[in-house]
């Protein structure tokens, strides 16, 4: 989960890192009144948006009083960052800045570890030096045993070029950054720029967080950071339900059990669908094992309530669960969902008590049900009846 700048933000305040005081708005005269709480003096207005270069696209602009802080929220709030609309604007304390540095740690996938980078030459053409001259940007390998201590910290100071005074001011800020990235179970905490100002302090300018969701049972204060607005309502009403559901763009509903199987059901499905006009899997939709008419209720709710969706595929293994109980819970699920189950089911069932399965199904007789005998032939029938709809 990446967070927004302010939540990032406070994250880093939580922890220590030195940061500005800011508040957020929604509306121009909720900047204002930021602006003047504040002190009343130069502020930043920046664009809340979870994508990179703000400051380039005209999302991050200085007001040196109130009223220029609501004029500059104004042209702000609504702008497009690269598809991003922003609906919030942070007002923060104007620094003043100078120097510019980057920061960032985050997991190393390749190398099973985490890697810490560091430049002196950070802001807003972070990207452009990473490629015309990567050997400015210090990348520091970082157990995640040790973490960042102080020797690690002045690894990485000196691996960047730094020296001196700002070269302990720094490490003890990277200390700090560790603390977020460690405590609160992150991916990824980015400072660019990380400044040091005319006074001599370091300060964290703008941050970048990603949460590990996998470790959200232990945060349980991280579950108000979710963008509720930017999810997926669909995604949204399966996670309450506690289904493993990822909402795709296609026409085909897929409901299997096994990540496994559900997975190879999505590739047949595209293949079959290439016959059929180009339709595609709408959905990725893991039942488990315990495939329980209101498990299977609550998967075809969720698969049906997307509009896009023609035909459903039903695609299912019996083994512990066995089939004749996969195919109850279809017939139950149908009634359950009653006239809200509109659009054409497609079943093929195998494995364990298979044909006890098929007989349940056969003798219930529901119009909108067909039953298949191989995943390529479900898939294409689901295909067909999707291209037909
Ligand atoms: N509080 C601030 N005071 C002064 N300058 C700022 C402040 N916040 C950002 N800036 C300037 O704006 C630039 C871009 O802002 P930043 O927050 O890094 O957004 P982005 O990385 O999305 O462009 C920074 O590199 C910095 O020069
Ligand atoms: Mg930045």
């Amino acid at each position: 989960m990446d967070l927004f700048e302010y939540q990032a933000r406070d994250l880093f305040e939580k922890h220590g890192v030195p940061v500005l005081r800011a508040q957020v708005a929604d509306t121009p005269e909720q900047a204002q009144a930021a602006a003047e709480a504040l002190g009343g003096g130069t502020v930043v207005v920046k664009a809340q948006v979870k994508i990179g270069g703000r400051g380039k696209a005209g999302g991050v602009k200085l007001a040196h009083d109130p009223a220029e802080a609501k004029e500059k929220a104004e042209e702000i709030l609504g702008l497009d960052i690269k598809g991003h609309i922003t609906k919030k604007v942070m007002i923060a304390e104007g620094a003043d800045i100078a120097e510019e540095y980057y920061f960032s740690i985050l997991l190393d996938r390749a190398n099973r570890t985490y890697l810490a980078m560091c430049s002196r030459e950070g802001g807003v053409d972070i990207e452009t030096l990473a490629e015309e001259r990567p050997e400015e940007l210090a990348r520091v390998a970082v157990s995640p045993l040790t973490g960042i201590d102080a020797a690690k910290a002045q690894e990485i100071v000196a691996a960047a070029g730094f020296e001196g005074d700002v070269a302990s001011k720094i490490a003890v800020v990277l200390q700090k950054l560790w603390t977020v990235f460690d405590a609160e179970d992150a991916t990824l905490v980015e400072v660019n720029p990380l400044v040091s100002t005319a006074a001599g302090d370091i300060i964290a300018l703008d941050g970048k967080v990603s949460l590990d969701e996998n470790a959200d049972f232990r945060h349980e204060d991280h579950a108000d950071l979710h963008d509720i607005d930017a999810e997926d309502p669909l995604e949204l009403k399966a996670k309450k339900l506690g289904l493993n559901y990822v909402k795709l763009d296609g026409e085909v509903g897929v409901i299997g059990n096994g990540a496994g199987l559900v997975m190879s059901t999505l590739d047949v499905v595209a293949y079959a669908g290439e016959d059929h006009g180009g339709v595609k899997p709408a959905n990725f939709l893991d039942i488990g094992g315990g495939a329980s008419a209101e498990v299977m209720a609550n998967g075809l709710d969720v698969i049906l309530g997307d509009e896009q969706v023609k035909s459903v595929f039903v695609n299912v293994f019996g083994g512990i669960t066995a089939c004749d109980a996969v195919a109850n819970g279809i017939v139950k699920a149908l009634e359950i969902l009653g006239d809200q189950a509109t659009k054409p089911l497609v079943v093929r069932l195998d494995g364990n008590n298979v044909e006890e399965g098929r007989a349940i199904l056969e003798q219930a007789g529901h119009p909108l049900v067909t039953l298949t005998d191989t995943m390529d032939g479900g898939a294409d029938k689901a295909a067909e009846l999707a291209a037909a709809n």
